[in-house]
């Protein structure tokens, strides 16, 4: 087949119109076919993607470029910074020799930029803290956080529904103690109706409370909780803010923050509007170091994550996972990825030539490469791609020199991350953390009426309770726990519709919203 055949079918493959992000230059036998463009359409980022490759191959890179581009088309960003090396997004990059010859090889001027963004923290210690209660983690990404079996995970939930029965509120680790102590002690009666908490069981779950406190869960669980539409912001000037959730400080609890990013998932699910399909998505979530999040999942939290994905696409929300190797997603999530950026693999043994054939088997068949071949020989910074046209059929798979980040190929200084966090109109919202009553104060008979500020003696009301009654928007998780300590007489209803809503991930939550939006 003669190059320019090559270069013309490439161009005719990725020829749309429409606004598009630039994923490079096509390559074929080492050299660039300058006159054609690789590009994934803005309106396709909601078909979700899938950047994989062997370590050090450019797969964070080639994150970085893509948010970097969303941002400037006004799309908001959500990306995991497992290994910190993302907050160099903040910063402007350097124009180095070695840059600007692959800037000018994808045929894009290297103009040094920052982004807008957010720095997010589990701990609080690089970035504004982000929170959520027990109550609306709920049973099943609760169990997951804390690494628990099937039975523990049954014990769990039995005590999740003791508590919205009898409306004791689980806010944090020590509520949720509390509860614990109670139901083996006092309340072990009680229990009875529910098939009952065995001693031994309610031991290895105090056990496990006790692991996630001291492993970040204090910080973390707890009120005020965060609210996902503070990731759907755009600056000033209309770019896309990208939040960047700081994780370096919790890289021996891949557990607990996987968990974290599917609760951000199905909370955004819960909150935005179903808008089908978008010129440009809400907001595009960028999951680094998947294979944690799949890695020993159990079936029914692994068919949880599936309906999520799925379901999250018409909220106009795209999720990319970047992984080493395919393999890492389970077959049913893989199939809903239609954005494919492989970067190479390495063939040391028997079993790498193995994962290599069966990455190179998702890909479409190509009459320009030998895909497994390719795959072995790309440089760094280099992908086998093919995305989803504007008409959702795959792109021609094409080797593609990608281009280079514009924001800094390196972490941000600890000055930096600060500068921001301290500037951020979240900080005010988030940085200091609130103890209201809850289960634990009601079971050991201290309550006190109101709201009150932990340790500090620094005091704010959470919001979603302030704010219940401004707007007719639906309650946010705060709002609905709010108005349901206002109300006794309501409170067992409320917490039983959040624990439908929230605390189940799937189809059910999806079923009684549409109900709920019908009526209204
Ligand atoms: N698009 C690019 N432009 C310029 N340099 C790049 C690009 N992609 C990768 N590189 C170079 O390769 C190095 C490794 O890239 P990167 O950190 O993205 O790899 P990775 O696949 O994320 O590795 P790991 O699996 O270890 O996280 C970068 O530090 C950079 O020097
Ligand atoms: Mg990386």
């Amino acid at each position: 087949m003669a190059p320019r055949d090559f270069a013309s079918e490439i161009a005719n493959g990725y020829s749309f119109e429409e606004p598009s992000l630039l994923l490079g230059a096509p390559l074929r036998d080492g050299a660039v076919a300058a006159s054609a463009r690789v590009r994934v359409p803005l309106s396709m980022l909601n078909r979700h993607g899938l950047i994989a490759g062997a370590t050090g191959t450019g797969k964070t890179k080639t994150l970085q470029v893509l948010a970097e581009q969303l941002s400037e088309a006004g799309v908001p960003v959500f990306l995991a910074d497992v290994k910190g090396d993302l907050s160099g997004l903040a910063a402007p990059g350097t124009a180095d020799p070695k840059v600007v010859k692959r800037a000018e090889s994808v045929g894009v001027p290297m103009a040094p930029a920052a982004c807008p963004v957010e720095f997010l923290s589990l701990t609080g210690s690089r970035g504004i803290p982000v929170r959520a209660t027990i109550s609306s983690f709920g049973p099943l990404l609760l169990a997951r956080a804390m690494g628990l079996n099937e039975t523990q995970q049954a014990a769990l939930a039995i005590c999740f529904r003791y508590c919205d029965d009898k409306g004791l509120l689980l806010l944090d680790l020590s509520d949720l103690r509390a509860v614990l102590l109670h139901l083996t002690g006092p309340a072990a009666e009680e229990l009875r109706p529910y098939g009952g908490l065995a001693k031994a069981t309610a031991g290895v779950l105090l056990r496990h409370v006790t692991e996630l406190e001291q492993q970040g869960g204090r910080d973390f669980f707890g009120e005020p909780e965060f609210e996902v539409e503070d990731l759907l912001r755009t600056d000033a000037s209309g770019k896309g803010i990208v939040s960047i959730l700081e994780l370096a400080d919790m890289q021996d609890r891949p557990d607990l923050y996987s968990t974290f990013l599917m609760w951000l998932l199905a909370s955004l699910y819960r909150d935005l509007p179903e808008v089908g399909d978008v010129a440009k998505p809400k907001l595009v979530f960028f999951f680094d170091e998947a294979h944690l999040l799949f890695d020993e999942a159990s079936k029914e939290f692994g068919e949880h994550i599936e309906q999520v994905v799925r379901l999250i696409r018409s909220k106009g929300v795209g999720v990319t996972f970047v992984t080493h190797s395919p393999r890492d997603v389970p077959a049913d999530v893989l199939a809903q990825l239609g954005n494919r950026v492989q970067h190479a693999l390495r063939a040391f043994t028997p079993a790498d030539e193995k994962a290599l054939r069966a990455a190179a088997n998702t890909f479409p068949r190509s009459e320009f490469y030998d895909i497994p071949e390719t795959l072995k020989t790309l440089g760094v910074g280099e992908a086998i791609v093919t995305v989803l046209s504007p008409r959702g059929t795959p792109t021609p798979v094409v080797a593609t020199l990608l281009p280079p980040p514009m924001s800094r190929m390196g972490p941000a200084t600890p000055e930096e991350i600060e500068g921001i966090v301290q500037k951020s109109p979240l900080h005010a919202e988030y940085a200091t953390a609130v103890d209201r009553e809850s289960a634990r104060e009601e079971l050991e008979g201290a309550a006190s009426p109101g709201p009150r500020a932990a340790g500090t003696g620094a005091s704010k009301e959470p919001r979603g309770a302030a704010s219940n009654e401004d707007d007719d928007e639906e309650p946010t998780l705060g709002e609905k726990l709010g108005k349901a300590l206002e109300s006794p007489a309501g409170k067992t209803l409320q917490r039983e519709l959040v624990r439908g809503l929230f605390g189940v991930l799937g189809l059910r939550t999806a079923v009684r919203r549409r109900r709920r939006r019908s009526i209204f």
